[in-house]
């Protein structure tokens, strides 16, 4: 396989950069005692805005192997946007990913498929990699249209993008019933998507295309099923909330190759 598998840790609104900073020392320490080996497995960490100059420093401090990345982006590059980031502040700090269109900002944020494109064209052309999230609530899953709900909203956000441009992303599919709920999809629930997703960028935009985007899987991933995961076929990584706040339990996620 050709695709990097990635490790992501989504900290959503957790940890003060004090915090921060003892956390990404710590992961950076797990890491070297375990000799991590970077090209089998990219470390990514995505905190909150306000520590992200914080875990910055450190990065370069030490030349650490991990990447970090931001949890959201403004589709807008300057002016009276109050509140909100845009994708040269992030640049600047050394940001390498962002997130966007999670569960989370789809739901509390009113944040359209159109939004969540506009803003991973936005990511990309600022020369960082875009996240992008799907994934359907618990009513779709069970009336069973869950795949066609999941392809209907990357196929929404990625319409009239060049097939370049998308092998240069990362899908990440994470079903909301799973998220934070300690209910994870089965390896086969998540590989039926994600399969479905690749299948589904092969038919838009060419296999070639399709075998260099990563899907991720998120929700509920931990050290105890993440080898059983990145054992799909279809899965490139994770992005991983709960678990990516203990360095031990994210650095373990991080070697499921060794
Ligand atoms: P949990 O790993 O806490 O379920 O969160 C998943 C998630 O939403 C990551 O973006």
């Amino acid at each position: 396989m050709t695709r990097t598998p990635l490790m992501a840790g989504n900290w959503k609104m957790n940890l003060d950069h004090l915090e921060a900073n003892h956390l990404v020392q710590g992961l950076a320490m797990e890491l070297a005692d375990h000799n991590h080996d970077y090209s089998q497995c990219e470390v990514l960490v995505i905190p909150p805005f306000t520590d992200i100059r914080t875990v910055q420093t450190i990065v370069d401090a030490d030349n650490l192997g991990i990447k970090y990345g931001a949890q959201d982006v403004s589709v807008h590059d300057n002016g009276a946007y109050t509140g909100e980031i845009s994708t040269s502040m992030l640049t600047k700090l050394g940001c390498t990913y962002v997130v966007m269109g999670h569960s989370e900002r789809r739901e509390y944020h009113n944040e359209s498929d159109e939004l969540v494109g506009e803003k991973a064209r936005k990511v990309l052309d600022a020369g960082m990699t875009p996240i992008l999230c799907c994934g359907e609530a618990l009513e779709i899953r069970k009336a069973g249209t869950h795949v066609e709900f999941v392809l209907g909203q990357i196929r929404a956000a990625l319409k009239g993008w060049d097939a370049a441009d998308v092998a240069k992303i990362v899908i990440a599919y994470e079903p909301i019933w799973a998220i934070g709920t300690g209910e994870t999809a089965t390896a086969d629930d998540a590989q039926e998507v994600c399969g479905a997703i690749r299948k589904a960028l092969a038919e838009d935009f060419g296999a070639e295309t399709a075998e260099a985007t990563r899907v991720l899987y998120g929700g509920s991933a931990k050290p105890g099923n993440i080898k059983e995961l990145m054992a799909q076929e279809d899965i490139d990584g994770a992005l991983i909330g709960g678990a990516s706040l203990k360095a031990d339990s994210f650095a373990e996620m991080c070697r499921f190759y060794a």
